[in-house]
Order: C-alpha cells, then sequence, then structure tokens
C-alpha cells in the first residue's frame, strides 16, 4: 500500500525548516521525504497543495468513558475524535469505573484499542491512588506492565501531601511521571466557575486562582525536594503561570499544559448559563485567558491538551449547579488553537510543537516526520472557514459551548500507521 502526499508545506520543527515537498508512505512507514515533487508508481497520491503537513498530533489528555461510562464515550467512538482531530494518539486518564488502578482494566482498554481501534494510538494514563480516592497508592508496577504511560488521578488532585511524595518516588522508580490536576477542594468545594466579578453577578459561588495556584506550588516544591519531573494539566491562570515560570528557572521539571477552551473563552460565557461551559478547572478571566496565549508563545506552556471529557446530554441538561465538569475537545482543538496562528500570536512551527510536545514529555514514539518512521501525519488546511456543528462529531458526546462557532483552519486528512483515519468530507 503506497500513499504519495504531494504539493503540502511540511511542517516538522524537530527536523528543521518548513518546505513545501512530498512524502512517501509504504506499508505503514515513511519511506522518502524530499523537497519539491516525487513520483511513485501505483500510489494513492493527496493533493496537499495549501496544506500544512504535520507529525501526527498528539492529545495527552483525554477521558474515554470506558469502561463504566461507554454511553458517554468509548474507546472506539473516541479514537474516532480523536482521528478527526487530528491527534494520531491519545494519552487517556484513569476515572473511569472501575477506575484504571489495576492490570485488567489497563489491559482492557490497550487491548480493545489494538484489537478494534482505527490505529490511532491509546497510552493509558493510570491512577495514582486505589479507586482514585487519595487514600492509598495504586500497584504502579502493575501498570507499568500493564501498559502505564504516566500516572495520575486526574479529576481529583492528591490531597495527602505523603502520599503524594511515595506516588512520585514510586513512579519514578518505574521510570513514569506523575500528572497533577491541580486543584485545592478546601476552596473549590461548591464553586460553578471562577471566582471575579461574573461569579458575583451571575451569583454564582466561585472557584479562586489561589487554589490552583496553592497546587501547583505543592507539585513543584515536591519535584523540586525529590529530585524528580511532575507534568501540571490544564493550568487555567496567570499566578499558576508565573510559579510554573519561578520553578523551571530553578532548574525543577515541570511541564505544563493548558486546553484550547481557556486561551478561547473566558468566565464571561458563563453568563449564558449554558451547563456546556462548565468545566474543571474553570474558565478564568481575561487577563488570565492573555497570560496563557503568552505562555503559549513563549514556551512557559510546553503542550496543548483537550481535556476532551464526555458527558452525556441528559446529564449537563440539568441546573448548572449539578451538572458535571467537562466539554469535549478533540475535534474543535486545531480549528480552536490555528486562530492563534491567524492572529500571528504564534507560527505554524509553535503550533506543531505544541500538539506534539506529549510525545517529549512522556517519551512516546512520534512528534517528528523521518524516512524510516512510522507514518504518523496529519493534514491541516489552514484557510478552510467552517461553523462547528456538535452534530457532526464523531465523539458519542456533543457537550461543547462551541457549537455554531464561525472558524478558520481544519483537519484534512488524518494518517496513522500509515492508513488514512480520517479525511474531511467538504
Ligand atoms: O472538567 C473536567 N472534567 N475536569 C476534570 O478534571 C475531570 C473531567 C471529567 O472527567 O469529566
Ligand atoms: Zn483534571
Ligand atoms: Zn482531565
Amino acid at each position: 500500500m503506497k500513499l504519495l502526499i504531494k504539493n503540502g508545506t511540511i511542517v516538522n520543527p524537530k527536523a528543521g525548516k518548513s518546505f513545501v515537498g512530498s512524502i512517501l508512505v509504504e506499508n505503514g512507514k515513511i519511506t522518502k521525504i524530499a523537497k519539491g515533487d516525487l513520483t511513485a508508481d501505483g500510489a494513492e497520491t493527496v493533493n496537499a497543495a495549501g496544506m500544512i503537513v504535520t507529525p501526527g498530533l498528539i492529545d495527552l489528555h483525554v477521558h474515554f468513558r470506558d469502561p463504566g461510562f461507554e454511553e458517554k464515550e468509548d474507546i472506539l467512538t473516541g479514537l474516532e475524535a480523536a482521528a478527526a482531530g487530528g491527534f494520531t494518539a491519545v494519552c487517556t486518564m484513569p476515572n473511569t469505573s472501575p477506575a484504571c488502578d489495576n492490570i485488567g482494566t489497563i489491559e482492557y482498554q490497550t487491548k480493545k484499542a489494538a484489537k478494534q481501534g482505527n490505529g490511532v494510538r491509546l497510552y493509558p494514563i493510570a491512577a495514582a491512588s486505589k479507586g482514585l480516592k487519595g487514600e492509598t497508592m495504586a500497584p504502579i508496577g502493575e501498570l507499568k506492565e500493564g501498559g502505564a504511560i504516566a500516572i495520575s488521578d486526574d479529576g481529583k488532585p492528591i490531597t495527602d501531601s505523603s502520599l503524594l511524595q511515595r506516588v512520585m518516588q514510586y513512579a519514578s522508580s518505574f521510570g513514569l511521571m506523575y500528572v497533577s490536576h491541580s486543584e485545592d477542594t478546601y476552596l473549590s468545594k461548591g464553586g460553578q466557575m471562577n471566582e471575579s466579578y461574573f461569579s458575583t453577578l451571575y451569583g454564582m459561588q466561585g472557584i479562586p486562582a489561589v487554589g490552583e495556584a496553592l497546587s501547583v506550588a505543592r507539585e513543584c516544591l515536591m519535584a523540586q525536594y525529590l529530585g524528580l519531573p511532575v507534568h501540571i494539566c490544564h493550568v487555567s491562570t496567570k499566578m499558576s503561570l508565573d510559579l510554573i515560570a519561578y520553578f523551571k528557572a530553578q532548574g525543577v521539571k515541570v511541564t505544563a499544559e493548558t486546553a484550547p477552551h481557556y486561551l478561547s473563552l473566558t468566565d464571561e460565557a458563563v453568563g449564558s448559563y449554558d451547563t456546556n461551559t462548565k468545566v474543571n478547572p474553570p474558565l478564568r478571566s481575561e487577563e488570565d485567558r492573555q497570560a496563557l496565549i503568552a505562555a503559549v508563545k513563549s514556551g512557559l506552556i510546553d503542550a496543548i491538551a483537550t481535556d476532551h471529557a464526555p458527558h452525556h446530554e441528559r446529564d449537563k441538561n440539568v441546573e448548572f449547579n449539578t451538572a458535571p465538569s467537562g466539554m469535549v475537545g478533540l475535534e474543535t482543538a486545531v480549528p480552536l488553537v490555528y486562530k492563534l496562528v491567524h492572529d500571528k500570536q504564534i507560527t505554524i512551527e509553535r503550533f506543531v510543537e505544541l500538539f506534539t510536545a506529549g510525545y517529549g514529555i512522556f517519551g512516546l514514539e512520534g512528534g517528528v516526520l523521518t524516512e524510516g518512521g512510522r507514518a504518523d501525519i496529519t493534514l491541516i488546511d489552514p484557510e478552510y472557514q467552517w461553523t462547528i456543528d456538535k452534530n457532526m462529531f464523531r465523539s458519542k458526546s456533543r457537550n461543547t459551548p462551541f457549537h455554531g462557532f464561525h472558524v478558520k483552519g481544519a483537519v484534512f486528512r488524518t494518517i496513522a500507521g500509515g492508513k488514512t483515519v480520517f479525511t474531511r468530507a467538504y
């Protein structure tokens, strides 16, 4: 099976400057990358004129609800949504039911993805504590054997600092990193949205930025004390960014992600009382949003992750304060963040770095197009204008606040292991 991608702008920042060229794919691998034209007998040809050709993107933070809540998302639909979003790899969080805190669950997930999936790679992030209860440590060694690529209790922080210390040490002895959902649950308890002028205006209990920052500071201090790396999930505030900048300058091995929604919306949007704007951490202030854009630009934020959190319409179609937090993100991430390229806030190379940094953070294969390497390739049409329509999602869930948004930039084709797993129907 041969595939020839021609005339596209190959944006492959790890390998050097971008150029217009061609890529030949044979039997799942990239066999040739060339400037200008290539020919190949019997190859399916894709004309990528005007398109950006990048290494397959990775989403380092998604929630597929399998096992346990398959009506929201299952592994197969999650992988389809990923493909439609331009992702050839995803890292799944462990808050399934049962939690991914045992070898059976992790093997179920990896086997289902490998046997029945579309070819998009699934990398499980396993639980730090049993049942995500924050009490006793999960069997981290076993989970690593089962295929865990990192350890996290995402959805919740580890409140007990002594457990955090042991988790970080134990995980590191298996070559795994602790991934932190940074939140002070004493401060966020009962909160519905960011604590601000708008929370007062809308009459909702606030979640203060300082709660996230307290937790970020603790994780970074612990990483510094132990000399171990830590990854901070979904950074949403300027205060957290200032702390991360401080600890990075101290040489602490801290990496950080933010999500497209924190770059696109603010707490003001919650005024619609649309429960699809409810997310944890919450949408923050315009000042926070601007600080995040600056951090994405400067490299202080290492990666974009969607925190794809599918919820059923039935669960979201309730009063704001009883609705679960989370929004789907896989199928809207590329156009939302591509806006920063159109607005000249970031370069297209930086865009690709942000969407491939997860490979480096977790030590996974990918993130660069190389001859002889796996053919994981994403084609993006930067100029295509369209309207986000939740009814077109591959995901089982439609909980997005971006329905009806006009965007510019679309995933045109996703190739995973040489196989086309998504093509956009214009
Ligand atoms: O909004 C969120 N949704 N934040 C989380 O931390 C968990 C996630 C979920 O699992 O729904
Ligand atoms: Zn989280
Ligand atoms: Zn999450």
